[in-house]
């Protein structure tokens, strides 16, 4: 069968069921499926692939139509412009989380030789980006998968950068490391949203997913090891859903007690919540929430690029509250 033929007819059954980008899916199959590029399909329309293609091909199409995420088919995800493998044991990288490594890159400026700790670092996307856009830093991470916790090693093994990785509770393993910067996409989708199967949700682990009844157990957990925590970290940037910032910021009001400013910044499209901590004149803070519209879809490219040097400029420039 002809190039051509076998994407239109694949893609007209990804669109009947209700497949949201259903060209796209069959030719980034396809192209996996033929060991080609996009670009080659496109340029050879006419070309009759094998019947043995043609077979590995539609059963590729038949597990999508069930609604297996492309990234497990075809076993990796680009983030941050970096090839990642994932399977079923870790979150598959969103686009949106990018916004992450753009304000901890930014804000690792202002640290000689900065130390960052990724927590819940599935397949280790935030942890390895950094890891290579920050040769300087000192990279730990950790997460309670352990099946997890091997797919980021790979990862950072293929991109050859050093990752320290913990098994753990968020920052429990790095008790005595002083930290600099924190980064935290943990778990925060509400126990009662559901996940229809369409949705790649119904295929990622639920333990990747979902926090309590707010979504919010996780980023309480670590709230509280962090105020145990001296001196505390300089940065915090956390992801989460745009409609739990504000009682995301009360909690850091109720459990840090600290003198706190917040303010508001874009990152790529990306409305950041910053707050930022004072215990007293030595140990000041800043913690950045990314939030996440639930937009899943949107290219980062759609959006003009903005600088965050306002969200993380030192306390002493920051008017008081
Ligand atoms: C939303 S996923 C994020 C994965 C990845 N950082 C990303 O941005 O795509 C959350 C990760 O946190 C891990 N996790 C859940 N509870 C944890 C805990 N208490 N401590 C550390 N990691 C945890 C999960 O196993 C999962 O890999």
């Amino acid at each position: 069968m002809r190039i051509d033929r076998i994407l239109r007819t694949a893609a007209l059954q990804l669109a009947r069921r209700q497949m949201t980008t259903p060209f796209l899916d069959a030719e980034v199959l396809l192209a996996y499926a033929l060991n080609k590029s996009r670009e080659y399909l496109a340029a050879h329309p006419e070309q009759i692939i094998s019947t043995a293609q043609q077979r590995r091909y539609r059963r590729l199409v038949a597990l999508r139509k069930a609604g297996t995420p492309v990234a497990y088919l075809r076993g990796y995800k680009e983030f941050y412009g970096l090839q990642f493998v994932v399977n079923r044991s870790v979150l598959i990288p969103r686009p949106e989380s990018e916004a992450m490594v753009d304000a901890a890159i930014e804000a690792a400026r202002q640290f000689r030789r900065p130390t960052i700790a990724d927590l819940g670092t599935g397949s280790g996307n935030i942890a390895g980006a950094l890891a290579k856009h920050l040769p300087r830093a000192d990279v730990y991470a950790t997460d309670t998968s352990r099946k997890a916790l091997r797919v980021a090693r790979k990862n950072a093994h293929n991109f050859g950068v050093r990752i320290h990785f913990y098994h753990g509770n968020l920052l429990l393993p790095l008790k005595n490391k002083k930290l600099d910067i924190i980064t935290a996409n943990l778990p925060y989708l509400p126990s009662s949203i559901k996940s229809p199967t369409a949705s790649s949700l119904a295929y990622e682990p639920s333990g990747a997913l979902y926090s309590g009844t707010d979504g919010l157990s996780h980023y309480r957990r670590l709230l509280k090891q962090i105020a145990q925590r001296r001196p505390l970290p300089q940065i915090v940037i956390c992801e989460m859903l745009e409609n739990q910032q504000r009682q995301f910021c009360n909690l850091v009001e109720r459990q840090l007690r600290n003198n706190y400013q917040t303010f508001f910044t874009v990152v790529n499209g990306v409305a950041f919540v910053t707050l930022g901590l004072q215990k007293n004149r030595h140990q000041a803070g800043t913690i950045i929430v990314a939030a996440n519209p639930l937009s899943h879809s949107r290219a980062k490219n759609q959006h003009p690029k903005i600088p965050i040097v306002a969200a993380v400029r030192p306390m002493a420039q920051r008017r008081p509250r």
